[in-house]
């Protein structure tokens, strides 16, 4: 090996945006020089100009890949590599002209060169072949994270390979574990046999979505957990592919299976069984000493097993209601001069902090570890949005960026009925790859601390690998491609390389991704005179049937104008390419696309555009994330203005009403009418709120002002109790005969 100084940064000061490029996450620089390399059936290289180490790790990446054999040749192979120094972390560079010279800073960046040639490796009737070209490349985050939930449903240990085998493709290394929850503790622990004898295993799990009732469950018992053998394989396996494994151990929340094997580290010390219903329960480890040693006995069997640094802890959703009762947490509050039960959750992580930073370790958990101050060596990883994140980092912590807008791939990525059971909220492919874990709130220092970001993988609702390949992919790549690079393409460029080089890719992998992206788009714009409905096919051939009637090809624009009169229409597109089959009600009103201003702002997570309240559809149920507008307010204004004097009968608004999502309907209703166009005064205040609220209005209004009160914090006894309750609008409409 030959070390080489030189600054590919120098060399190449300016990036070059790939318009066609076969490989994603898109490298920095790619050029393509004209002409091809046209290879036998082989893949030479000299197997002494690398460790051996990395000749075994290409030969199962080139496997992953194609059917071509790496062999090794003394004499002019077609592979060189070449080490280079003073080069940014793991960066590489792959020239393909006569030869392919690899020039790499790490066997970490080697290895990802590596996997970039087999994406620029292409196959025809005479073999396979490479496009001359220049790359050179580097990545933006060092935590480019994902997670899977293996407690809701359990992966086996081939399954978790696989996850790591996609993960590697896609330069994605850090692969957050998330081993214990109510429903299922997945990993023995031998001092405390009991966590997978008994807390492995539940007896019933709900059916469909847990909102539905009544609630119906399949009363079979489920479960599994892996072996410390079985986590040594997965940690050794995802090592030789530079993934690092961070496993969660969830506290003092999320505990109910470790409680049904011990209950006594429980507030109540009741004995309570393994859940088969998803939420958030109130049953949490109890504060006291006993509970701290055993837990802290367990990350002891825990860290052997994982040699990167971070452990995460949770912290998210744990409930006060048993310590607010319980005379133990009570006497750990008196006893530390605490002031609530927040700053005993804080005193709780810290001693898990004081601990782990003992053993060399630090600790990672969910934003909730904020509340009651933030252990001095955490780190947080914010999932309630950017903030916790964006506090963490003015505070001088590490912050991974999850934000639920952007990366829980547990949401909805289309917007057809077709689309498989999920827990709601709406995170589309695009949003991924919009997705940027530097806040453009953060100052430079501020964004220091960003260690970059991770997408989150809950399972309630994916039962099995193929819903789970379903969900991740080809959002995952999307966020590599956030997490990656530097410069970002556009989103249409970076769809049509998912689209031409990814999905045949996934295919021969025999992957269950998502073909939503192919999928016709259907948007609604405003227009002066109400909305228009356009339906936009990813090819131009595909011919629609309207209504089983009408037959247009590829694209086609509709305008629906608002009228005075509240009448529903109906569009239903058919289509045999790509078998969709969707149903479209606009209910037309003069309410339909006029303009609407946000005094309250509606939150990122729940914000897909203000035409929403007034496109003429209203919100489904189950919900998804992108039919509701949001708030997490208590009181919410909105201005509306119908552009014209007119005598309306009625204002309807519509509500979600999901006490175990924490959405609640409000309390009360303003309805203010401006006489002048300026001023507003009141006339209604309605106080009884149903899901679908009509307020009778009967006069003369033009722009009008809506207030909405919600409760200040979610009641006693309802799951949530003592946070702001979430605020769902869809639609606000006028009912006028
Ligand atoms: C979380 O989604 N509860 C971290
Ligand atoms: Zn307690």
């Amino acid at each position: 090996m030959k070390a080489i100084a030189i600054s590919l940064l120098l060399m190449f000061p300016f990036s070059f945006i790939a318009q066609d490029c076969p490989i994603l996450p898109h490298p920095l620089v790619y050029r393509t020089i004209p002409g091809e390399i046209q290879m036998l059936e082989s893949l030479s290289l000299d197997f002494n100009s690398l460790p051996p180490n990395l000749i075994e790790q290409f030969k199962s990446t080139i496997a992953l890949y194609h059917d071509v054999p790496l062999i090794d040749v003394k004499s002019k192979p077609l592979l060189i590599f070449k080490q280079a120094i003073n080069v940014p972390l793991d960066s590489y560079s792959i020239n393909v002209n006569e030869q392919i010279i690899i020039t790499y800073s790490s066997s970490k960046a080697c290895y990802y060169a590596f996997h970039s040639l087999m994406q620029l490796l292409k196959q025809n009737n005479e073999g396979y072949f490479i496009q001359k070209c220049f790359i050179n490349d580097f990545p933006k985050f060092q935590w480019r994270g994902l997670h899977l939930d293996v407690s809701r449903h359990f992966f086996t240990v081939d399954e978790v390979k696989k996850y790591i085998d996609l993960m590697s493709i896609y330069k994605l290394n850090m692969f957050h574990w998330h081993l214990t929850d109510d429903q299922g503790w997945r990993i023995e622990i031998k001092k405390y046999p009991k966590l997978t004898e008994i807390g492995a295993w539940r007896d019933s799990t709900v059916n469909e979505h847990y909102t539905t009732t009544p609630r119906t469950y399949t009363k079979q018992r489920y479960g599994g957990f892996y072996t410390q053998e079985e986590i040594k394989e997965v940690v050794a396996y995802a090592a030789e592919k530079y993934i690092t494994i961070v496993p969660e151990i969830e506290m003092p929340g999320h505990s109910r299976a470790a409680l049904a094997a011990y209950p006594q580290y429980s507030c109540t010390g009741q004995q309570q069984n393994v859940p088969g219903l998803w939420g958030v329960f109130d049953d949490i480890f109890c504060a006291k000493e006993e509970s701290i040693l055993f837990l802290q006995d367990v990350l002891s069997e825990v860290i052997p097993l994982f040699p990167g640094t971070y452990i995460h802890v949770g912290g998210d959703e744990a409930p006060k209601t048993r310590w607010n009762k319980c005379e133990k947490c009570q006497s750990v509050i008196k006893e530390q001069k605490l002031k609530d039960e927040h700053e005993l959750q804080s005193y709780f992580i810290q001693r898990m902090d004081t601990y782990l930073m003992k053993q060399g370790k630090k600790l990672i958990g969910w934003d909730e570890i904020l509340e009651g101050g933030l252990s001095p060596n955490a780190a947080v990883m914010s999932w309630r949005g950017f903030e916790g994140g964006i506090e963490a980092a003015r505070l001088g912590h590490d912050v991974v960026m999850s934000p639920g807008s952007h990366c829980y791939f547990d949401h909805y990525q289309g917007k057809g009925s077709d689309e498989p059971l999920a827990i709601g909220g709406f995170t589309n492919v695009e949003k991924v790859f919009n997705f940027n874990p530097i806040h453009s709130t953060m100052t430079r220092n501020e964004a220091a601390y960003v260690l970059g970001g991770q997408a989150n993988l809950w399972t309630e609702y994916i039962q099995d690998f193929n819903k789970l390949m379903y969900m991740t992919y080809p959002r995952a790549i999307a966020l590599s491609e956030a997490l990656w690079c530097t410069e970002k393409t556009t989103y249409d460029v970076f769809e049509q390389s998912v689209i031409k080089y990814h999905f045949p890719l996934l295919k021969k992998l025999g992957v269950n991704f998502s073909q939503t992206i192919l999928k016709p788009k259907i948007t609604f714009k405003r227009t002066p005179k109400g909305v228009s409905l356009k339906i936009a096919s990813n090819s131009a051939t595909e011919v629609f049937k309207l209504n089983q009637d009408d037959e247009f090809i590829g694209t086609a624009d509709f305008n629906i104008e608002r009228v005075k009169k509240t009448v529903p229409i109906r569009y239903q597109f058919v289509s045999n390419e790509t078998g969709i089959d969707r149903t479209i009600v606009v209910t037309k009103n003069p309410c339909l696309g006029v303009p609407i201003n946000y005094i309250t702002k509606p939150s990122d997570r729940y914000n897909s555009g203000d035409l929403t309240l007034v496109d003429g559809q209203f919100g489904a149920r189950p919900w998804k994330g992108h039919e509701w507008i949001g708030f997490d307010t208590s009181v919410v204004v909105i201005e509306i203005d119908l552009l014209k004097k007119q005598k309306i009968d009625s204002l309807q608004i519509s509500f979600l009403n999901d006490e175990n999502s924490w959405i609640h309907l409000p309390v009360a209703i303003e309805f203010e009418n401006s006489k002048t166009n300026v001023g507003f005064g009141i006339t209604q205040y309605p106080c009884f709120v149903n899901e679908k609220q009509v307020v009778f209005i009967g006069k003369k209004v033009q722009k009008f002002r809506i207030t909405i009160k919600t409760l200040d914090k979610i009641p006693l006894g309802m799951p949530g109790e003592g946070n702001q309750p979430w605020l769902f609008i869809d639609e606000i409409s006028i009912k006028n005969k």
